[in-house]
């Protein structure tokens, strides 16, 4: 693991046994987050974005699933087969995390300023009321709430879905985690409040210098937010490469389809957005080599007999893709 890498993920493979049979949910996903830089995890619903997510936390469901396979180093430890009391010094401390629905993560009958204290009676058992008090108003003019003192004495239906988030990452960063993994957090959230929590991830990372997994099914927030991106397709990794790379040279016909998506101020108003035909197939029944083959349009013979392992193009860029040239 090199110094500019803080997170490590080495072919992770994650199994879910459901009464249907076992599936495999996220198959030999390869992935490096840097320092200090924002991570893209895109892809489709149900491509294994948000099991990668909490798998890195140990957070996966269970007994349902399992990683079966695969490594994901932090700060010199392995969290696949970390102790659990040690995993409780980097869960929510070094590594935090912030969902899609902040409604479900904040506790309905407790007011915003109890629930932020007891963060910190959690990490910080030293700080006296007075003490934990000054840190939470600090935190929440941190994430651009103004009236902080108001804010704390509300309960969370009292709040609109924009400061509900807030709240959830001021309460994410009160241990300065070296991490933040965003996993759709704008999702549920108005496009104007969706660009200022965005704007405000940004900020905050580039002010802590910490670093960001931010996971979305949009391309468009992935264009304006991450340094570095990773497109998933059911369960594998189909391209990763820096930002600005993808977005000018794609190679997977899948991440071509993507971008083509994208609505776009050049395309007139009211055309119908191009959309990449069929649909993903059910873990439970995968095809034999390339996931994506059913939907291809370059499909050859050898995609649906053999999975294309991810190839190095370029620096840092890779594709999992029999055809792909650079
Ligand atoms: N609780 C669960 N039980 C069974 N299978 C699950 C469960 N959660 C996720 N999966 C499987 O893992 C796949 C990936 O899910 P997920 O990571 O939530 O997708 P997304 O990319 O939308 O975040 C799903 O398509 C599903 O097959
Ligand atoms: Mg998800």
């Amino acid at each position: 693991m090199d110094a500019q890498t803080i997170l490590d993920v080495r072919d992770l493979k994650i199994d879910f046994h459901t009464e249907m049979g076992v599936t495999r949910a996220v198959d030999q996903v390869d992935f490096q987050l840097k320092k200090g830089r924002i991570l893209g995890i895109a892809g489709e619903s149900g491509c294994g974005k948000s099991v990668t997510a909490l798998s890195i936390m140990r957070l996966l469901p269970k007994p349902v699933s399992r990683i079966v396979q695969g490594r994901i180093m932090f700060d010199g430890v392995n969290m696949v087969t970390l102790p659990i009391n040690e995993l409780h010094r980097i869960r929510g401390k070094k590594i935090a995390m912030i969902f899609q629905e902040p409604m479900t993560a904040l506790n309905p009958v407790h007011g915003i300023g109890k629930q932020i204290m007891e963060v910190y009676r959690l990490h910080f058992p030293d700080f006296s009321p007075r003490e934990m008090t000054t840190a939470a108003v600090r935190l929440l003019e941190k994430v651009g709430i103004s009236d902080p003192h108001q804010v704390m004495k509300k309960y969370p239906h009292q709040l609109s879905g924009g400061m509900r988030q807030r709240v959830m990452i001021a309460m994410s960063l009160a241990c300065e985690p070296q991490i933040l993994i965003a996993d759709e957090p704008t999702t549920a959230l108005d496009v104007t409040v969706q660009a200022q929590i965005l704007a405000l991830i940004k900020d905050l990372q580039r002010t802590s210098g910490m670093s960001v997994i931010l996971i979305t099914h949009d391309l468009g927030v992935i264009a304006e937010n991450c340094d570095d991106v990773v497109v998933m397709y059911a369960g594998r990794i189909a391209e990763k490469a820096p930002t600005t790379t993808l977005f000018k040279h794609p190679l997977h016909p899948y991440t071509k389809g993507l971008l083509t998506s994208i609505p776009s101020l050049a395309r007139e108003p009211k055309t119908i957005l191009p959309t990449i035909k069929g649909a993903v197939p059910s873990l439970l029944n995968m095809p034999e080599g390339c996931r994506f083959a059913s939907r291809c349009p370059r499909v050859e013979n050898i995609c649906r007999k053999k999975v294309p392992q991810e190839r190095r193009m370029d620096q840092n860029h890779t594709v999992a893709c029999h055809l792909a040239d650079a």
